[in-house]
């Protein structure tokens, strides 16, 4: 069945199953492989996206069910994920790189949502997005260096 959704700013045509998740139609049938696939049932956030700039896991989301904006970690942009990507790099974080796309969007939405997060506001966004590198510490302390960043 043909689908159109609108991926980082452009309506794209897809010709799927209804229940094909968002995931798959965004890196088999768009080339969009900065999502990553992990569990596939929502618990570890690697296929992190926004839809209308709200997290979204779109290894559960039917691309019949898509009804806003998609972005991935190729398009986000913005002041908040400026400021993430510097202090993802300042501080280091990726270890092996492969949550990282998926710890992005969730914290480009959390910032954009709440410019100033304390520890517990970041551990409750960000309790979703497993690592298996353990990089957590420098996640929390990156998002707090990127909120520091948004107030200048
Ligand atoms: S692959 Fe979607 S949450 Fe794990
Ligand atoms: S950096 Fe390796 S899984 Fe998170």
């Amino acid at each position: 069945m043909a689908f159109t959704i609108k991926v980082n700013g452009t309506d794209r045509s897809v010709d799927v199953d209804e229940d094909t998740p968002l995931l798959w139609v965004l890196r088999d049938d768009l080339a969009l492989t900065g999502t990553k696939f992990g569990c596939g049932v929502a618990m570890c956030g690697a296929c992190t996206v926004h839809m209308d700039g709200q997290p979204l896991r779109s290894c559960s989301m039917p691309v019949s069910a898509v009804t806003g904006e998609i972005t991935t970690i190729e398009a986000v942009d913005g002041r908040e994920a400026k400021a993430v990507q510097d202090a993802w790099i300042a501080h280091d974080v990726p270890q092996c790189g492969y949550c990282q796309s998926g710890q992005v969007m969730s914290a480009v939405a959390l910032l954009r949502e709440n410019p100033k997060p304390d520890d517990r506001d970041i551990d409750l966004a960000m309790n979703g997005n497993l690592c298996r590198c353990a990089t957590y510490v420098r996640i929390r302390a990156a998002i707090h260096s990127a909120a520091k960043a948004l107030e200048a």
